[in-house]
């Protein structure tokens, strides 16, 4: 947004707030706000070390690899284009705290690969995320979106990212965490989840304000942009689960979880489910590795105060429940 009006670069005032959901999404981070330092990763050696075989520990390298990818594009581009297109300072405030946790996600798989691995082991990651077809192909095309595209569309493309595209990553520790292994890093997914939850629920709140203005056609123009950008993002991603979960024959209860992510992606943005996966067809352990997960967590709780963020806990965001 513009700075300088009247003449006077402006000074941001939160003694006048224009939107409530900016002040009350800014208590909500700030208040959740976490490091991945203060997690005792290393209380996972036994497990990485005893319980998972050699091609558990693979694919567990390689999607926290494609987690560092997206957290990285999120804090380098996303946050930074989405922020050009605020309409208020407070907004653009939120969308620093965003920017800064999503350096923390980043950071925090470092933390992650440290613990558990030696430093080529590591590297082989880290070139395999960089060369990666399906990774770079999301990648590059939410980036692309960030560089070119409308307010709306960036909007889309930052939700479908965090509401969607990470759950083929969320996947595996979530899985763990429902057999009682890898608690720790769990631990550090869990809180991600709960800052991607808030993330997810204020950029779609944002892009359904902006959409409501558009005429009719404009909508189902966008719209239909949007579903062909999940079918494309969709067909990517279902190549990138066969590579990496073939092996360990998780490929369809990853997918199904995918498709139900997606599917809260859309109710992020206030438009209808493609999919016809439900929390039902989601393997049950992934889920209870959620919702166990969820004690000490209250999402979007009224703490402070009385923020209820309305319709946007009607999202269905309850089967996470931080
Ligand atoms: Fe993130
Ligand atoms: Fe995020």
């Amino acid at each position: 947004m513009e700075h300088i009006q009247n003449g006077s670069y402006q000074a941001v005032n939160w003694n006048y707030i224009e939107d409530a959901l900016d002040k009350a999404t800014w208590e909500k981070l700030t208040q959740q706000f976490w490091l991945d330092t203060r997690i005792p990763i290393s209380n996972d050696l036994r497990n990485w070390q005893g319980d998972l075989s050699a091609a558990e520990r693979r694919v567990f390298n390689l999607v926290f690899g494609g987690l560092t990818t997206l957290d990285t594009l999120q804090s380098q581009d996303g946050m930074a284009a989405l922020r050009q297109d605020a309409v208020n300072q407070k907004e653009e405030a939120v969308l620093n705290n965003i920017q800064f946790m999503e350096s923390v996600h980043a950071k925090s798989y470092s933390s992650i690969f440290e613990t558990l691995n030696e430093k080529s082991e590591i590297e082989a990651v880290f070139d395999w995320a960089d060369h990666n077809e399906y990774l770079q192909y999301k990648a590059q095309k939410i980036n692309a979106i960030y560089q070119e595209g409308s307010p709306l569309e960036k909007k889309v493309a930052s939700v479908f990212l965090e509401t969607f595209l990470f759950y083929s990553g969320f996947y595996t520790p979530l899985y763990y965490l429902g057999h009682n292994r890898m608690l720790n890093v769990a631990e550090i997914i869990k809180l991600i989840l709960r800052d991607e939850s808030v993330h997810g629920t204020y950029i779609g709140y944002k892009f359904q304000i902006g959409f409501k203005k558009l005429s009719a056609e404009e909508q189902a123009d966008l719209q239909a942009w949007l579903y062909d950008l999940l079918y494309d993002l969709y067909e990517n991603e279902e190549k990138f689960t066969h590579e990496l979960y073939d092996e360990l024959g998780w490929t369809e209860d990853v997918l199904s979880f995918l498709r139900y992510n997606a599917n809260k992606a859309l109710m992020n943005l206030g438009q209808d489910p493609l999919f016809p996966d439900s929390a039902d067809d989601v393997n049950p352990v992934v889920m209870n590795g959620i919702s166990t997960s969820t004690a000490n967590h209250d999402f979007f709780s009224g703490v402070g105060n009385g923020y209820l963020l309305g319709e946007v806990e009607a999202m269905d965001s309850a089967d996470y429940d931080y």
